[in-house]
């Protein structure tokens, strides 16, 4: 099998949870027409970028971006930076000819999001966005019941992403709690995933109307210890349009103590309910009207061999997957599109669409009126 070699620029959080996925992608799924290969790893210097190819199993390791993206020997650039690099490091790479994987959200704008679609577009390269919240399967299993009508036209749609990691003020300042850094707070970080979600599986925005609200205005810079100015949201809250009627409801906070990862959707249709909750993520709740009324009431769906992506993992419901193999499904998709065999679902239009609703969400705070999202 053929090698698609990868570089990883970023070496924290999350490429961590890409190299547990690039590792076991080939143990779970046979047949994959490439064989993904950690070729290089960048940090920001040598000490961590080292550390990080000794800790992730990559073969080679870079403190300089532009090398990585530069390298013949590198197949796929896989983008695991602050919010702030994705764009420039992004168009670097598209221009250098590389397939790209790129964290969400896509950019800190609209606009630069834009750029970054068109510019993967025109290349023709594979694009992805790491919005891989979606392909949890009881979230595919959801779309499926919504596509073959078992639950009806779609009514309204709920979503949350309820979390306290925020809550505590005395946390340090890191780029995620500034505009510079991050382009937005809750809303882009979190949020991005819910309004994906929401996209997913009740279709485009049309129109928003939101309030948010910055709880802990100064965090301390962990190298000086003085105070510095937060300046994105801690929390948003938004009403939706969609463009199919339906109406929604989405919240995003991370200063909700007690909640530590409260992400789900509720969304109810002409036909029946459909709950979800990240917690709690190999079950789909699901309410069929049609039932006799002596025995109504919302059923568990325990996902495994029959729902969507499920069977990759193991034979028999109930044994559990987690969020690392929602990853794992990400360079799925990713490995699969690039070996010609499939498409990615989360494309960065995917990216696009959702810096989209969250500037209208933003315009509409600023201006307290409803805000069309662009088509
Ligand atoms: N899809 C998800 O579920 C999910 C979850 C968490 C984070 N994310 C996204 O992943 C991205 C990274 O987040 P994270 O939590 O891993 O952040 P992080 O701060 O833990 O890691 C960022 C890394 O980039 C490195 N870096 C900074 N400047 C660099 C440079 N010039 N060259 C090379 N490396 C440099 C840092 O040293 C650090 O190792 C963000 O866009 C975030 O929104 C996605």
């Amino acid at each position: 099998m053929a090698a698609l070699r990868i570089g990883i620029i970023g070496g924290g959080y999350m490429a961590r949870a890409h190299s547990v996925a690039l590792a076991t992608l080939p143990v779970y799924v046979e047949g994959l027409p490439l064989e993904p290969v950690r070729e290089v790893i960048c940090d920001a210097t040598d000490e961590l970028a080292r550390a990080a190819a000794e800790a992730y199993g990559f073969r080679r390791w870079s403190s300089d971006w532009r090398a990585v993206v530069e390298d013949p020997d590198v197949d796929v650039i896989d983008i695991v930076l602050p919010n702030a690099m994705h764009h420039e490091v992004v168009l670097a790479a598209i221009a250098a000819g590389k397939h790209v994987t790129c964290e969400k959200p896509l950019a800190n704008t609209a606009a630069q999001a834009e750029e970054m679609t068109r510019a993967a577009q025109r290349a023709g390269v594979v694009h992805q966005i790491g919005l891989n919240w979606r392909l949890a399967p009881a979230v595919q299993q959801a779309r499926r019941l919504i596509e073959d009508g078992t639950i009806g036209e779609v009514r309204d749609f709920r979503g949350f992403w309820l979390a306290d990691f925020g809550a505590d003020d005395s946390a340090p300042m890191t780029w995620k709690y500034s505009r510079a850094g991050a382009g937005s707070g809750a809303l882009g970080d979190t949020g991005s995933h819910v309004i994906d979600i929401a996209r997913y599986l009740v279709g485009d925005f049309d129109s928003v109307v939101g309030l948010s609200r910055i709880h802990v205005p100064f965090r301390r810079d962990p190298a000086t210890g003085d105070p510095v100015a937060v300046d994105v949201e801690d929390d948003s809250a938004f009403l939706a349009e969609f463009s199919g009627g339906a109406y929604g409801y989405l919240q995003n906070t991370r200063s909700s103590p007690g909640r530590k990862n409260h992400c789900g959707f509720e969304l109810h249709g002409t036909k029946g309910s459909l709950t979800f909750d990240w917690e709690r993520m190999n079950e789909l709740h699901f309410y069929d009207s049609r039932d006799p009324k002596d025995r109504q009431g919302f059923r568990t769906l325990l996902m495994g061999p029959a729902h969507p992506y499920a069977g990759h993992f193991w034979r028999v419901p109930g044994y559990q997957i987690g969020f690392g193999e929602t990853k794992t499904l990400q360079f799925l998709e990713l490995v699969r599109a690039i070996g010609g065999d499939g498409q990615v679902q989360t494309s960065f239009e995917e990216g696009l669409r959702a810096k989209q609703v969250e500037e209208a969400v933003e315009a509409s705070v600023e201006s307290r009126a409803w805000q069309q999202v662009p088509r």
